[in-house]
């Protein structure tokens, strides 16, 4: 596959693809490490003489009063910021002013869209990958390099389409997770290890029906854990349970049962307590003390570890010890460690130990569904 290094991006209109998609409040970024982790590639193309045109999506656009809320002129202010570069916003994503812009670059410029799903309005023309926005927007180019791996589980017009037109590679930051991702799913150093939460079973059964048969473990915690626990026969009182997956757990337990890991013990809203004295108007919160050291033992000899949803409520300080001593275990462990999934990838930084992993992914959706097995569309297409 081609990436940015491929082409001689010499007074060549470069579009890069970045994921901008960050989390605001009130027009304020609260967290930049996207914006952070896209400026390798920028700043590449920038040194290489390229005329810089970035596209990004924010957040989703269903009706006029969200692009309010989601133009990217703050992004291109913090951008700008952290280039130490002017960065041209042109609050349109299509017409004479942007086209204009465009011709006006000089080499090394760089120059920021205005949201891309602002043309989801009236008729979703970004998000269903309209064929003629995906070749206007390619007509704007000489090259087009995607970058925005949070974002290429999609088949969009500002990726699949663009790139359906113009030569295209990928950017430092997508061949950074799938160098990272993609060695440890398909052939990982062993033992191989997967920490699974977060609240739904459903959510993660593509996961589960594929890392099973490739990790040695999977560790369950997290509110999906009682789904788990109730199908192997546990009371699990008014703890979440996902009705719908009891079936699936059952026979992943039968076929499986060495390889699945379950809670021991628990926090409830009440108590901490064995699973088996979770009493009827109990909820489960967090996984227990006795559960981190079980998952320690497992953790402690292995030697790739991905992990993929929060153990317990951790946006509770009361629920996030199971969290944050799953990331203290990890800190101490010479292996590969990587990280995936918007929550997760938030409680990490939260609690101050990015730097107890070898990776953490910037995608949501997108490392999920690379942990599913699935090829992203995004990238399929610059294949
Ligand atoms: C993400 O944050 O997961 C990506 O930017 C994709 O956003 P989306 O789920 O709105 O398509």
């Amino acid at each position: 596959m081609k990436t940015i290094r491929d082409f001689d991006l010499n007074n060549k209109k470069v579009i890069i693809r970045v994921d901008f998609n960050v989390p605001m409040k009130d027009g304020v970024i609260t967290d930049d490490t996207r914006i952070k982790e896209s400026l390798k590639t920028i700043n590449y193309a920038i040194s290489n003489n390229a005329k810089v045109i970035l596209m990004s999506h924010l957040g989703r656009i269903k009706e006029e009063s969200d692009k309010v809320k989601n133009t990217l002129k703050p992004v291109s202010i913090r951008l700008s910021e952290l280039l130490n570069k002017k960065v041209i916003f042109i609050p349109n994503t299509r017409g004479s002013e942007l086209e204009n812009a465009i011709n006006n670059l000089q080499n090394g410029d760089v120059l920021l869209m205005e949201n891309t799903r602002f043309e989801d309005l009236p008729d979703k023309k970004e998000s269903k990958n309209d064929p003629e926005l995906g070749k206007y927007w390619a007509s704007l180019g000489d090259i087009y390099i995607n970058d925005a791996f949070g974002t290429a589980h999609r088949a969009h017009a500002s990726n699949v389409g663009i790139a359906s037109h113009l030569k295209s590679g990928i950017g430092f930051l997508i061949e950074k997770e799938l160098d990272n991702l993609l060695p440890a799913i398909n052939n990982p150093d062993r033992p191989f290890t997967v920490i699974l939460g977060g609240s739904k079973v459903s959510d993660k059964i593509g996961i589960i029906e594929n890392l099973v048969m490739k990790a040695d473990y999977i560790l369950i915690g997290g509110g999906m854990a009682f789904t788990f626990l109730k199908a192997g026969g546990v009371e699990i009182g008014d703890s979440l349970l996902d009705e719908d997956s009891i079936d699936f757990c059952k026979k992943m337990l039968k076929e499986h049962k060495d390889k699945l890991i379950l809670p021991i013990d628990v926090v409830t809203n009440l108590k901490e307590c064995f699973i088996t004295d979770i009493t009827k108007e109990e909820k489960g919160l967090d996984i227990g003390p006795k559960t981190v050291k079980l998952f320690k033992q497992y953790l402690d000899n292995s030697k790739t570890i991905i992990w993929n949803g929060p153990v317990g409520m951790f946006e509770n300080d009361k629920y996030s010890n199971g969290t944050k001593g799953i990331c203290e275990i990890l800190k101490n462990i010479d292996a590969v460690k990587i990280a995936g999934g918007g929550d997760t990838a938030s409680a990490v930084k939260n609690f101050g130990y990015e730097q107890a992993f070898t990776h953490i992914s910037t995608g949501g959706g997108a490392s999920l569904e690379l942990l599913e097995g699935k090829e992203l569309p995004g990238i399929a297409i610059i294949k």
